[in-house]
């Protein structure tokens, strides 16, 4: 990866050749990844989270226009949108995210600059890391800083979450656009999807986190998404619950054969899942090695057998982790269906680790993974 002063240089030209002058301000917003808890959001349940170091940045400089024009240096190609309409656009989908925010903004009687920009992510696009949420909260924050107005991370989280329900058409929870705006430098967040709270968790001295990403790409706009969601919700309402955050283990154990069986199955995972998130934050502060192994093995299991968002290519890459040298622990991460995994690495062999993954992945699925660390990074913001 390019460092930070390259990276910069390299969107300050961008800029300059398509704009003729150089850009005024520069925003940027993390990816992140959970550390445990698949689709415990919507459900109104915990998650643990990390934003990470890879983020998506925006230069940019108010054009005196009613227009947004951007080019995005991942994608290599320019679009633009008029601030006044809310036409989607469909040839070039990703601006819809920006477009949303903009909208979302207008919707709250936020006054908003037209503006030159040039996008840059090192969030991988479509892997489960969260790149939708990243370009929605680094817009957020150019058109915030253009605005003279000021809105609270956790505002903003909101905020750029209706823009991704409503103008994109995804129905995702709060998770991702949570951890974009939310994070701190160096802790996990054990995030609460019921009061929105986010509470610092510190991991162990000598504990990694490595992203293992299969690079098989997941459409969370396709149907499961919604499928998953719209069965936990009956469940719920069947328990006579307003959401499966409100259910306990005892309490389902007591009813489930009440519940159609997909239904049961569903809910089994979300109940289960959402204690482990609690179970992984005391494990990860406490370095507690056989606790992270049983949790991170329990979520994949239920992933793979009651949530059914495994594919193959995640169980290649679970092989590949399981074997490698210093592997303490590893699941799924996202969405699931494909994309990128997570496992907790002994420091000393996160190198080792890495190569060994590499080579058996590759081995068995004739794909090159893409494999590294991670540590917590700061929240969306200024650069
Ligand atoms: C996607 C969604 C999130 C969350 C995760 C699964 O990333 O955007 O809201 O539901 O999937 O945990």
């Amino acid at each position: 990866m390019t460092t930070h002063p390259q990276r910069r240089q390299t969107l300050a030209e961008a800029f300059e050749a398509r704009f003729g002058t150089p850009p005024e301000l520069w925003c940027r917003a993390p990816g992140r990844v959970d550390l445990m808890g698949s689709h415990t959001d919507y459900n109104l349940g915990a998650v643990l989270t990390l934003p990470i170091g890879r983020d998506t940045w925006i230069a940019a400089s108010p054009n005196h226009t009613r227009s947004v024009r951007l080019h995005s240096l991942n994608l290599h190609t320019d679009a633009s949108f008029d601030l006044d309409t809310a036409d989607r656009n469909a040839d070039q989908p990703w601006i819809n995210y920006i477009h949303g925010v903009a909208e979302e903004l207008k919707a709250e009687g936020l006054p908003l600059v037209g503006f030159d920009g040039v996008i840059h992510s090192t969030v991988p696009l479509s892997s489960g890391l969260s790149s939708s949420a990243a370009l929605e909260c680094a817009a957020a924050t150019v058109f915030e800083a253009l605005g003279g107005w000021h809105l609270e991370p956790l505002q903003k989280a909101l905020l750029c979450q209706r823009a991704e329900n409503r103008f994109v058409g995804v129905n995702c929870g709060i998770l991702d656009q949570f951890t974009s705006t939310m994070g701190q430098d160096g802790c996990a967040l054990l995030l609460d999807c019921r009061d929105l709270s986010g509470q610092p968790v510190a991991i162990a001295h000598g504990l990694s986190i490595v992203i293992c990403d299969t690079r098989s790409k997941r459409e969370l706009a396709g149907t499961e998404y919604g499928e998953r969601r719209a069965q936990c919700e009956a469940g719920a309402r069947l328990l006579g619950a307003s959401a499966l955050r409100e259910v306990t283990p005892e309490q389902f154990a007591a009813r489930e054969h009440e519940l159609p069986a997909m239904v049961a199955k569903r809910c089994r995972f979300i109940i289960g899942e959402h204690a482990r998130v609690y179970a992984l934050a005391t494990a990860l502060a406490n370095g507690d090695r056989e606790a992270i192994r049983q949790l991170t093995a329990a979520s994949f299991d239920g992933a793979c057998h009651l949530y059914e968002i495994a594919a193959p290519a995640m169980h290649s890459m679970m092989a590949a982790m399981l074997a490698a040298p210093g592997v303490i622990g590893a699941r799924q991460a996202g969405a699931g269906f494909g994309g990128c995994m997570i496992a907790l690495v002994e420091s000393a062999s996160v190198d080792d680790f890495a190569a060994a993954v590499r080579t058996h992945y590759a081995a068995a699925t004739g794909t090159e993974p893409e494999i590294y660390p991670v540590t917590a990074a700061a929240g969306a913001g200024l650069i």
